[in-house]
C-alpha cells in the first residue's frame, strides 16, 4: 500500500532526505476520486522521477460552489490502492487545517490568463488553485510537477505562475484521457446519470466536428454554433460557453497561423463538464 502522509513537517523531512540524497521529486497533485487520467500523470512522473509524491487535497478554497464541494466524490482508501498500483512513493493527503491553519492570510492571484472562461465563469475559482498548487509546490519540494491538459486553462494558469514567481519547478503538460467514446476522464463523471452518460459524449464529438469544420475553411463563429447546437440538441442543459483561444494566452483569436484551442464548459445532468481541443 501507498504510505500515506498528513502534516507538512512529516512530508518536508522526508522530501529533504530525498533532495539530500540527489533523488528528483515529481509531484501530481490532484483532488482525489483517482481515474485513469490521474493515473497516466503518475505514470510519467515514475518514468522521469526518482520520487513520486501524489497529492490528494479537495480544497476549499478553489470551489466557488459550496454545493459542488460537499457532493465532491472522496474515495482514499481505493485511491491509495491505485496508487500502489504504479506505484508512487508517497500519497500527501493533508487536512484543510493543515493546509489553512488559522491565521492564513496570503493568497496567490494570477490575472491575464486567469481571468477569462473558467475564471469568468467561477470568481475566485484560478485564485484557490494557484494558491494551492504554490503551497504543494514549496511542500513537496518537488522538481517537477504534472498536469492534465484537460484542465488547459488551469494549466497555462500554473505555467504562468511557476515563470512569473521563479519557482524552481518544472511544468510538464499531459495529454487529455478519454473513455473510449470520447468523454475526456473526470472524476465528475461518476456523477452522471446512466442516462446523462450515455448523452455526454457528444461533448466531445461536437467539439471534434467543429474543429474539423475550422479547418476545413467554415467560418469560426458558425462551426462553434454548430457545435452548441448539436450538444442542446443531444440533451444538454446548458453550454454555458464555447470558445476558440489562442492557446497561451486565452485571448480570442482568428488567426489560424497561431496554435489555437478549442475550449468549453456545459451542464448535463446537473453535472458540469469542461473540455478543450486543438485547433
Ligand atoms: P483534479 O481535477 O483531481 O485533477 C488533477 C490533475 O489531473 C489535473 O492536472 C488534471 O488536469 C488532471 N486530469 C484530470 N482528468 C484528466 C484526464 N482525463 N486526462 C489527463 N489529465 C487529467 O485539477 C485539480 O484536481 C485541482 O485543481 C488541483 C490542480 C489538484 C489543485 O487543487
Amino acid at each position: 500500500m501507498t504510505p500515506i502522509l498528513r502534516t507538512v513537517a512529516e512530508l518536508r523531512a522526508l522530501a529533504r532526505g530525498w533532495k539530500a540524497a540527489g533523488e528528483t521529486i515529481g509531484v501530481v497533485p490532484t483532488m482525489g476520486a483517482l481515474h485513469e487520467g490521474h493515473l497516466s500523470l503518475v505514470r510519467r512522473a515514475r518514468a522521469e522521477c526518482d520520487r513520486v509524491i501524489t497529492t490528494i487535497f479537495v480544497n476549499p478554497m478553489q470551489f466557488n460552489n459550496p454545493e459542488d464541494l460537499k457532493k465532491y466524490p472522496r474515495s482514499e482508501e481505493a485511491d491509495a490502492a491505485l496508487l500502489a498500483t504504479v506505484p508512487a512513493d508517497l500519497l500527501f493527503a493533508p487536512t484543510p487545517a493543515e493546509v489553512y491553519p488559522e491565521g492564513f492570510v496570503s493568497k496567490v492571484s494570477v490575472s491575464g490568463v486567469a481571468e477569462p472562461l473558467e475564471g469568468r465563469m467561477r470568481p475566485g475559482h484560478f485564485d484557490g488553485v494557484a494558491t494551492v498548487v504554490t503551497k504543494l509546490f514549496g511542500m513537496t519540494l518537488a522538481d517537477r510537477g504534472y498536469f492534465g491538459q484537460k484542465d488547459w486553462q488551469q494549466l497555462q494558469v500554473v505555467l504562468a505562475l511557476v515563470r512569473d514567481l521563479n519557482l524552481p519547478i518544472e511544468i510538464i503538460g499531459c495529454e487529455t484521457v478519454r473513455e473510449a467514446d470520447g468523454l475526456a476522464m473526470s472524476s465528475r463523471n461518476v456523477r452522471l446519470t446512466p442516462e446523462g452518460r450515455a448523452k455526454a459524449p457528444v461533448f466531445y464529438s461536437a467539439l471534434t466536428a467543429s474543429a474539423a469544420d475550422i479547418r476545413a475553411g467554415q467560418s469560426d463563429r458558425m462551426a462553434i454554433r454548430e457545435a452548441a447546437e448539436a450538444m442542446r440538441n443531444a440533451g444538454f442543459e446548458r453550454v454555458e460557453y464555447i470558445e476558440l483561444r489562442d492557446a497561451g494566452t486565452l485571448m480570442p483569436s482568428d488567426d489560424p497561423a497561431r496554435p489555437r484551442r478549442m475550449l468549453a464548459a456545459a451542464w448535463i445532468d446537473g453535472v458540469r463538464l469542461i473540455d478543450n481541443i486543438p485547433v
